[in-house]
């Protein structure tokens, strides 16, 4: 994974691993054209083409989708990943998690991440497109009681028009049940995974919301969290326009599609299938240059594109953070690098 940092190549797979959900959200257009389970790459394939992406230096992969945990075989293909020496971490709505799920998931050291936008469930309706905030709360509740929780815990908020002003309330809502936190501005650049939405978008005035990040910063800098107070840094210079850092689109993340094709990004259309052609070849085949554009013309802040490449760049004020909290960035290194 080192040699990947230092060559510029991808350490990072997002797998969109179905088109399925059980959610209509509406800031997301991934739901409105579900995938077939027969289109979606089986066990065996997964298999193959991770061993591909292993043996080209990739160590961490998201696995998202539509909703992961909608396919019946993802505690298999977790337990996959791992033999074959990924560090997986599940983002999910929450909707489907249940006792057995979280301790099967604990026991295996899978990171998880839960989608959780707000606590009002009225907004949650409006967010999320279905009345389920009791059952993802009561799902949280189960994870929280698990002692000794293995793996990385997170709650993810997407912030937008609706919840900017619940962003410390969630913070300490996922502080208080064991979860770490972090939040991403809502996106909707291309609308090829996103959607736009009037209600959710923040395009006439950005101040609120800029506001809201603030505030987390300085929450993220009083609790020593230095790795979210870094990447919210940079989510305020997004707000603010000023964002134009290349785009890590390609160069530490690449997105796998459900039926093994790659693109740069959620929101490129993905074109060569790992099925036929070795990750080296796809790479070699695609044009960066469609990302540089897209970067400096309209560019977004998506967790899975931006978060790593902003940490890396940013290792000297790591540094100067760790002379004074070397626990916390010990626990990072394990957990990101070994
Ligand atoms: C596409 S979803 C897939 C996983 C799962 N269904 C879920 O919602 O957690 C992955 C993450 O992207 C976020 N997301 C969806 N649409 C977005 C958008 N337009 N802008 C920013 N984040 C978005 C979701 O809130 C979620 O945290
Ligand atoms: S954001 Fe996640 S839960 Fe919502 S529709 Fe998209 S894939 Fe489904
Ligand atoms: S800025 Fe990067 S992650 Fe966002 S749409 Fe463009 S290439 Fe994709």
């Amino acid at each position: 994974m080192i040699k990947n940092i230092l060559l510029g190549r991808p350490i990072l797979v997002v797998f969109n691993l179905t088109r399925r959900c059980n959610s209509t959200c509406p800031m997301c257009s991934i739901w409105k054209t579900p995938s077939k389970i027969k289109d979606e790459l089986t066990l065996e394939e997964i298999e193959k083409i991770f061993k591909g992406l292993k043996s080209y230096g990739m160590k961490h992969v998201f696995l998202q989708g539509g909703e992961p945990l909608i396919r019946k075989d993802i505690i298999q293909i977790i337990k996959l990943l791992i033999e074959l020496g990924f560090n997986p971490t599940l983002i999910t709505n929450g909707l489907l998690l249940n006792e057995k799920n979280v301790n099967e998931i604990a026991e295996l050291k899978c990171n998880v991440t839960i989608s959780l936008d707000t606590l009002d469930r009225e907004r949650y309706i409006k967010i999320r497109g279905v009345d389920k905030l009791p059952l993802v709360l009561k799902n949280i509740e189960i994870c929280s009681k698990i002692k000794n929780k293995k793996g990385m815990w997170h709650i993810n908020s997407t912030i937008s028009k609706i919840n900017y002003d619940e962003v410390l309330d969630l913070f300490f809502f996922a502080k208080n049940n064991g979860f770490n936190f972090n939040c991403y501005p809502y996106n909707y650049s291309h609308c090829y995974s996103s959607s736009y939405n009037e209600d959710m978008s923040f395009d006439n005035d950005n101040s609120v919301i800029i506001e809201a990040f603030s505030k987390l910063k300085e929450t993220s800098k009083r609790e020593g969290m230095i790795f979210d107070k870094i990447v919210y840094d940079d989510a305020i210079k997004y707000l603010q326009g000023k964002y134009y850092k290349p785009c890590d689109a390609m160069k530490k993340s690449i997105l796998l599609s459900e039926k093994g094709e790659i693109s740069p990004c959620l929101e490129f259309k993905p074109s060569f299938n790992l099925k036929e052609i070795s990750i080296k070849q796809a790479l070699s085949k695609m044009d960066y240059s469609k990302v540089k554009k897209c970067y400096l013309q309209t560019p977004c802040f998506y967790g899975c594109t931006r978060g790593s490449g902003i940490v890396i760049r940013k290792i000297p004020e790591i540094f100067i953070f760790a002379t004074k909290h070397p626990k916390t960035i010990a626990k990072f290194i394990k957990s990101y690098f070994f």
